[in-house]
């Protein structure tokens, strides 16, 4: 879909898209638009329950002394509540409504309300960025085109119509480099196990090597070498070998500015991704009934990805480190046994009791290699790690672990500002305990008592040393059965945008 800004005016074909304020309040361009029309619109209000809040949508077709397709009238919500979040999810709304309507075009009027927190331009880039987000579509499988064309979209091309339209145009840029990022993360996550396993994911990472991204993998030699003894452990019934992928983006070059001679280059950002490319559990085998959603048991992997590519997309000015750790979780005859012991990177020895809870070893490991090899100013790992967060917070909230009050608080307030919220969860000794191991460092469950996610981040806390670190438990959040303002259903690449707006608000050189 190609999306324009042009000035303010109104459309004469395609569809027209207006604004009315909660209690019914037509916007200055939907005002203006009914007039030319004859009071269509107003009339259609008033026979419909439509009332301008949030996230209600009223369609009036084929509107007579026009050639317009139809008006789309949108819920503005209340006068003064306009901000980038709201207005991204309005931009959602009408792609939903509009977006496999049977027109290809279509023109959003915005205005400037008077007591909106942001601008009318900013609002414009907000309700594109919402609407490019909403208009993914997976369609590489789908090769038979009856089926009356698969409900494939029909509006090809978006104009938004505001004051200030060449800042918008220019702003949206940015924001649109990072839904490229948010595409990518979503197209990996939904391509299935046996087209994407570690070494096709790690191939796919090389792809952003065209936008200057340093990408290394290591394979099962390097990493016995160094080793990494979890997370081999892990791949060891597969077929498939595992990976481990280290990419970097280098967007401040030197030294940081520091007086006297111990001026040291910029530590990077880092952030660390599950990547379990299938889940059956091992030998601990998981039921039947559901295995399949473990194809997305590589989200963390997925969004470290497509932030990756986002930074360096829109060329953010910060070092940053992706460090994803692959495999595949097979049963069959090589595989690790419950009782099995591994020795990690980091030297300390793991007892493994339940070859399930296998995303905690192989980040045991990709998180001790990127804290020593990196030294990063944080850590940030994402994983669909437990069950048990579901239980705690369903699919609305991803689970946030840190002992640092200070990253916590950074990514609490960027998951209030783009949705993509996160809740923190406890840490504590008296959580640690409980992986104490009768024969060895620690074991990998904690076995019945329950907070099965506090004891799995617990288990994480033991490889990042001194390092600030958050842990975000993602598997709620990576996978939606019903569409999003945001998204489609499918893969919502969770955490891209919540980390994006974490760099661009505090770790970026201006
Ligand atoms: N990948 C799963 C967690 C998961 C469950 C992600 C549902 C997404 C949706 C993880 O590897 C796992 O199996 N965890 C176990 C841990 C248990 C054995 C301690 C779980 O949650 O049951
Ligand atoms: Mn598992
Ligand atoms: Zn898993």
């Amino acid at each position: 879909m190609k999306i324009v800004f042009s000035g303010p005016g109104l459309p004469a074909t395609g569809v027209a898209v207006v604004g009315v304020l909660e209690g019914g309040k037509l916007l200055p361009s939907a005002a203006k638009l009914d007039k030319k029309l004859g009071g269509a619109i107003k009339r259609a209000i008033k026979t419909s329950r439509f009332n301008g809040k949030d996230g209600q949508s009223l369609t009036v077709m084929s509107p007579g002394g026009s050639r317009l397709d139809s008006v789309l009238v949108a819920g503005a919500g209340k006068a003064g509540h306009a901000d980038a979040l709201s207005m991204q999810k309005l931009g959602g709304l009408i792609y939903g409504a509009l977006g496999s309507c049977g027109s290809k075009a279509a023109t959003v009027l915005i205005d400037s309300l008077e007591k909106a927190k942001i601008s009318p331009a900013e609002m414009a880039v907000a309700v594109a960025e919402g609407a490019r987000l909403r208009s993914y579509r997976f369609d590489k499988y789908r090769k038979n085109n009856n089926n009356n064309g698969n409900g494939k979209p029909t509006l090809s091309a978006l104009t938004i119509r505001c004051r200030g339209a060449s800042k918008a145009k220019a702003a949206f840029q940015a924001r649109d480099k990072v839904a490229q990022g948010v595409f990518m993360t979503r197209d990996l996550v939904t391509e299935p196990p046996n087209v994407i396993y570690p070494a096709t994911l790690a191939k796919r990472c090389h792809e952003l090597t065209k936008l200057r991204v340093k990408v290394e993998t290591l394979g099962e030699t390097q990493m016995k070498r160094l080793g990494m003894g979890a997370l081999l452990g892990v791949g060891q019934g597969s077929m498939r070998e595992s990976k481990l992928v280290v990419m970097q983006w280098r967007g401040l070059k030197g030294r940081a500015p520091k007086k006297g001679p111990g001026a040291k280059p910029y530590q990077p950002v880092c952030f660390v991704g599950k990547g379990v490319t299938f889940d059956t559990g091992g030998i601990s085998l998981k039921p039947s009934d559901g295995m399949e959603d473990m194809k997305y048991d590589m989200g963390g992997s997925g969004v470290v990805i497509g932030l990756m590519k986002a930074l360096a997309g829109r060329r953010a000015r910060v070092n940053a480190v992706g460090v994803i750790a692959l495999a595949e979780n097979m049963p069959g005859s090589g595989a690790q046994r419950p009782s099995d012991v591994v020795t990690s990177m980091s030297g300390q020895t793991i007892e493994v009791l339940n070859t399930d809870a296998e995303g905690r070893l192989v980040l045991a490991d990709a998180l001790h290699y990127a804290v020593t090899r990196f030294k990063p100013k944080f850590i940030v790992d994402l994983a669909t790690l437990t069950g048990a967060i579901i239980v705690s917070l369903g699919d609305k909230y991803a689970g946030l672990f840190s002992d640092n009050d200070k990253l916590a608080k950074q990514l609490i307030e960027a998951g209030q500002k783009t949705g993509e919220r996160v809740w923190r969860m406890p840490l504590g000794k008296e959580y640690d305990k409980m992986l104490k191991s009768d024969i060895a460092d620690m074991k990998n469950i904690s076995g019945g008592r329950g907070g099965g996610s506090i004891t799995a981040a617990q288990f994480l806390k033991r490889f990042v040393g001194r390092t600030p670190w958050a842990h975000l438990d993602i598997a709620g959040v990576t996978w939606t059965k019903k569409d999003m303002d945001l998204a489609p259903k499918g893969a919502t690449a969770f955490g891209v945008r919540l980390l994006d707006h974490l760099v661009a608000s505090h770790y970026e050189k201006t």
